[in-house]
């Protein structure tokens, strides 16, 4: 059985497989042809944080799969009165076929993953959003972007740009990173990243001058300056963030036909300015439709490589 947590356990061709069955599935879904490749599977889907996007695809996901979702928020379950992650973990995955999780600390995520009977997918944690690359990946991809492409991540380095260095590394491409002073990513995550990349030919460059990252680029990305859980630090980091925000003088320094990607949500006037967000909104509303597709080709991936009690529940892909 494996766990979907961070791109880091697999392998390139793996994350491909995962990929060109979400390719596959996607089509599928836009014939009508809904194929139950998990019929009477349940997934349970815990959140500790908001979410929009990652709620509504998993949970429109497992349905059109055959299947069903149960949206578990920690503020309605025991788990958010104190009842430890490992007993809700031993508890749940008795009961569902799958676990997605959205938590704070990643060893929260590990600790239930540990516990538990059933694969758990990262639904986002402080460290790192595995779902969501698979995701951008799969819309480069489609915007013909994905063939040796020059990436910049231009901001905070938190679980977006850890993301990204886990993508660039174990498929070896170019990505560069420009972050403020002070907001560089962990440096355990860059030195995992550096192994990968020495693997895979990736070339990984950091910096502090975000002009110099999009120069001449093909995909230029960003995220929000304040992930859940820092509102505390809001006033600091837009401080600290500014020169940083993706405009369209920052955009006309990369190639002419360069795509914007952004998880979503966006603040305008921080990250991104508004003209230059509304200017790529068609590759921005694409990479968030692509949740619901990547994230099936996550979830039929996992479920074909379990050694459950009822194989003939699975349909393999
Ligand atoms: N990009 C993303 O994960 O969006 P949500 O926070 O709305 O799920
Ligand atoms: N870095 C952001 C991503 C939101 C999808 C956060 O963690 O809030």
């Amino acid at each position: 059985m494996r766990h979907f947590l961070t791109l880091a356990d697999f392998t390139k061709e793996e994350l491909l497989e995962m990929i060109a069955l979400a390719q596959k599935i996607k089509a599928q879904t836009k014939r009508k042809e809904f194929v139950p490749y998990m019929e009477r599977q349940t997934l349970g889907m815990i959140f500790e944080k908001s979410s929009t996007r990652t709620r509504v695809s998993f949970e429109t996901g497992i349905y059109q799969l055959g299947g069903v979702g149960l949206f578990l928020s920690a503020n309605d379950i025991q788990l958010g009165r104190g009842e430890p992650m490992k007993d809700t973990a031993r508890v749940i995955s008795r009961m569902v076929d799958m676990v997605m999780i959205r938590t704070f600390e990643h060893s929260k995520l590990e600790e239930f993953a540990a516990y538990s009977k059933v694969p758990v997918i990262n639904g986002l944690t402080d460290s790192y959003h595995p779902v969501q690359l698979m995701t951008d990946y799969l819309t480069m991809l489609e915007f013909g972007k994905a063939d040796n492409p020059v990436c910049a991540y231009v901001g905070d380095g938190n679980n977006m740009a850890h993301s990204w260095l886990m993508l660039a590394s174990k498929l070896g491409f170019e990505l560069r990173i420009a972050t403020p002073k002070g907001y560089e990513c962990d440096p355990q995550v860059v030195a995992m990243a550096g192994k990968f990349a020495a693997e895979s030919g990736a070339k990984l460059i950091f910096g502090n001058d975000p002009k110099a990252a999009v120069s001449n680029c093909d995909v230029v990305t960003t995220d929000t300056w304040v992930s859940m859980g820092q509102e505390d630090e809001k006033e600091i980091r837009l401080k600290a963030f500014e020169g940083y925000m993706v405009d369209e003088a920052m955009m006309s320094l990369a190639k002419k036909d360069a795509i914007f990607l952004h998880c979503l949500p966006a603040y305008r006037g921080y990250e991104v300015s508004e003209e230059t967000f509304e200017k790529h909104a068609e590759e921005i509303f694409t990479e968030a439709e692509n949740r619901l597709h990547a994230q099936k080709g996550i979830m039929v991936w996992l479920n074909s490589h379990r050694n459950d009690e009822n194989p003939e529940l699975r349909v393999k892909s």
